[in-house]
């Protein structure tokens, strides 16, 4: 099987998991966004998949109003083209038979987007290998790719038995946002950071992402998968990527994954000891945020406090090379907090003299700031009306808000058939190598479960 080779639009999606959450709340609204960009081809079909008993009306009725509520700002003629592109098949994903009898009328190139559990990837791969899929489809699987390394490389075997690498897309939604891309530009466009851009110069790397959102009625995907699984070993160890890899001598997809990747192994693996000085975990206990009063994490419909299960997930790791020995990278996010910040700080060391009588200002830190999308560039100046005096002030860039979902140019490029921006087998591997003593440590319970109030910075 081959990707699809030229750059027109595949025409049908298939939707494995289409009546749950990401469906209806990220890709179908995706779909109506591309539509009313003119980048749907004529005749695009979305099948949906998923073990509920529905018919296609009572499907269409569902989406129908699942888009008035997630995309309301799209025109009321594309989401009625999404509806109306709409079928659906009723299926287990794990039978064969039923996937091959809800997608075996499809001869054209298809997108199968697995919109599923982790727990789910394996059998649909399994199933959808048996079926077999048309030439030029190209296949996508939803974040976290498994559940540890041993079921990542699993869930890769599985794959290879079936479809080659290249029409596989591992997504991950954080590298579609403009201001992760502009990680790019800012470090490969510019003279002045990179001369910087290492241990000679660079103190520290700080990645967080903290949100306010709680659970948003993902209380079974999330208790299966903690903080650590949801936003760490996928979300952040790529901006982490983008910030640490060296230049790639192309941004075409070869060239740029082999350079992240390269960042991944570089990463040093974590002690029993490490985990327990450089890592935290902790869970959001009730509290309130803005006018929002939280509940107890533990005390959400569908939480088994037993599980141990961490809202909050504090990584630091050291990379193993020459550039960025002894640079702490700090990975951190966290649900329920009191402020929704997504960042990375670049904090530059000292001067090696500072002759001004008042050193009390000397930073110099380089802030990306994601949402609202902004740079800062903190820089010593002269203070007012006092030549020995120093004031620290920010260059500052504001950037308009990113006009297309980062959902919607995932699943362009998805069509596209283009993997530049996904995930690849290795890279996966990676990423679960980094963060696997951590879980085996935190299993162990080591460092100890913290606790935090809803609405606070955290633990
Ligand atoms: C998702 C996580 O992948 O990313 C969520 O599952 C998280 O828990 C979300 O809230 C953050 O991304 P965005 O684009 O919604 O800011």
């Amino acid at each position: 099987m081959k990707p699809a080779e030229q750059r027109n639009a595949l025409g049908t999606f298939v939707i494995f998991g289409a009546s749950g959450d990401l469906a209806s709340r990220l890709l179908l609204p995706g779909l109506a966004e591309l539509h009313e960009r003119g980048e749907l081809p004529d005749g695009f079909r979305i099948v949906g998949v998923d073990i509920t008993d529905l018919t296609t009306p009572e499907f269409k009725d569902m989406v129908a109003k699942e888009l008035e509520e997630h995309a309301p700002k799209i025109d009321e003629s594309s989401r009625k083209a999404v509806v109306d592109a709409l079928d659906y098949a009723e299926a287990d994903v794990g039978d064969p038979d039923q996937v091959r009898a809800a997608i075996g009328d499809i001869e054209e190139p298809m997108v199968a987007y697995l919109a599923l559990p982790p727990r789910f990837f394996r059998p649909t791969i399994e199933s959808l290998g048996s079926a077999g899929l048309p030439e030029g489809s190209v296949l996508v699987i939803e974040k976290p790719f498994g559940e540890n390394l041993a079921s990542a490389k699993e869930l890769n075997r599985s794959l290879r038995a079936h479809f080659p690498e290249n029409i596989i897309f591992r997504t991950d939604h954080f590298l579609h946002k403009q201001t992760v891309q502009n990680i790019l530009g800012l470090r490969f466009a510019n003279r002045i950071f990179e001369p910087l851009w290492n241990n000679l110069h660079v103190e520290s790397v700080q990645i967080s992402w903290d949100e306010t959102l709680t659970l948003e009625n993902r209380a079974s995907y999330y208790d299966r998968t903690g903080a650590l699984k949801d936003m760490l070993q996928n979300h952040l160890l790529q901006v982490l990527c983008l910030i640490a890899m060296e230049p790639p001598s192309s941004l075409l997809e070869k060239d740029f994954r082999d350079a992240k990747v390269a960042v991944l192994r570089s990463v040093q693996t974590l002690s029993p000891d490490d985990v327990k000085s450089k890592t935290v975990r902790a869970r959001y206990t009730a509290g309130v945020i803005g006018d929002r009063k939280v509940p107890n994490f533990v005390d959400e419909p569908g939480i088994d406090p037993e599980k141990g299960t961490e809202t909050f997930a504090q990584v630091t790791l050291s990379l193993g090379s020459w550039r960025w020995a002894g640079v702490p990278f700090t990975l951190r996010t966290g649900k329920a907090l009191g402020t929704s910040r997504a960042y990375v700080r670049v904090t530059l060391k000292d001067v090696p003299h500072l002759a001004f009588r008042d050193t009390a200002a000397c930073n110099n830190v380089l802030e990306i700031s994601f949402n609202p999308d902004e740079v800062h560039l903190s820089v010593n100046v002269n203070g007012d009306g006092d030549p020995f005096k120093l004031e620290e002030i920010a260059l500052s860039v504001s950037f308009p808000p990113q006009e297309q979902h980062a959902y919607a140019r995932l699943l362009l490029d998805v069509l596209q058939g283009d993997p530049t921006l996904a995930i690849r087998n290795d890279e996966a591997e990676e990423s679960w190598r980094i963060m696997e003593p951590i879980l085996d440590a935190w299993a162990s319970g080591s460092p100890e479960l913290l606790e935090y109030p809803s609405g606070s910075d955290g633990p």
